[in-house]
């Protein structure tokens, strides 16, 4: 467990640790395989070179870790720093049964860890930034841990309806589902909370970053995959608001919605081979 968190982010690790979200920990081949296109791009533009010190924010189930923690070898350290111990967790496992050297990681927050004397050449982040309360303090923590000319990149996500990948199952089921509870994150944080260009600029320029650049990137996802329909309705159920809704409703009426999202998932698969559209940006800076 992370010992201390910003007093704003109490609540985050149990939203994280949660039923709702676990899924993230629990089931990461699922979003693992629908990022790989998005993940490629992520890598290109941060640049990890070996002998460098990386950090990943937000790490959770370590797949970015891992990543990192090859492209710095020989010489270098990849630490994933999460707020939750179960993602930690399953990282750790990951790290353990690949045998990956110079890996490690890290059950704080962001937002008010003290990193000591430990300088990175390069923060890096798939979607693990989105979620601070105070995400100004957080930036501010993280330059203050970086080395003279060190490097951040990370991806966000832009617009709800530029993302039909994550949008458009609830959609689908609308009619047939409560809607979800309101999620636990802190307000004024979530999946599009960072789409407004400007907003990442002023949160990272009152941070300190210098040289803020985002770069639209545009990838489709991979909903149906080769792996088939029911792969695909296990990720729809346990990736979306889908998951928060169904988490608290009764058991008879989640027959109908896993049905009409079946038929979703087939009529995305016949119709768009199985993919739709997301839209992130590439977001780099210097300290
Ligand atoms: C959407 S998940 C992304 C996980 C991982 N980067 C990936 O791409 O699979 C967001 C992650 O950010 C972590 N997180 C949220 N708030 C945090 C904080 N204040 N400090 C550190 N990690 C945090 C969550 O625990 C979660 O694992």
């Amino acid at each position: 467990m992370a010992s201390d968190f910003h007093p704003a982010n109490r609540g985050v690790a149990a939203h994280w640790d949660g039923a709702t979200t676990r899924a993230w920990a629990d089931a990461h081949e699922l979003i693992d395989r629908r990022f790989v296109a998005l993940t490629r791009s992520l890598f290109a533009a941060a640049a990890p070179k070996s002998g460098e010190r990386a950090l990943d924010i937000g790490c959770g189930a370590g797949t970015t870790l891992l990543v990192l923690a090859r492209a710095v070898a020989p010489g270098g350290r990849a630490v994933g720093l999460d707020i939750s111990a179960r993602q930690c967790a399953v990282a750790d496992a990951r790290i353990a049964a690949e045998s990956v050297g110079g890996a490690s990681t890290l059950v704080a927050d962001l937002s008010i860890h003290d990193f000591g004397a430990t300088r990175f050449d390069l923060a890096f982040s798939r979607f693990g930034v989105m979620f601070f309360a105070d995400p100004v303090a957080a930036f501010a923590k993280l330059r203050a841990a970086m080395a003279p000319g060190g490097r951040l990149c990370f991806g966000v996500f832009r617009a709800a309806d530029l993302n039909p990948w994550a949008t458009r199952m609830g959609d689908a089921v609308r009619d047939l589902v409560a809607p979800p509870p309101p999620s636990s994150s802190p307000p004024g944080t979530g999946q599009f909370s960072w789409a407004d260009p400007a907003r990442v600029r002023t949160i990272l320029g009152d941070a300190g970053w210098h040289d803020v650049s985002l770069d639209p990137l545009d990838v489709a996802i991979p909903i149906v995959g080769p792996e088939g329909i029911d792969e695909a309705l296990d990720f729809a159920l346990n990736f979306s608001p889908l998951a928060r809704a169904m988490a608290s409703a009764p058991l008879e009426s989640k027959v109908p919605v896993v049905a009409a999202m079946r038929a979703w998932l087939d009529g995305v698969k016949r119709e768009r081979g199985g993919a739709l559209p997301a839209a992130l940006w590439i977001v780099r800076a210097r300290r």
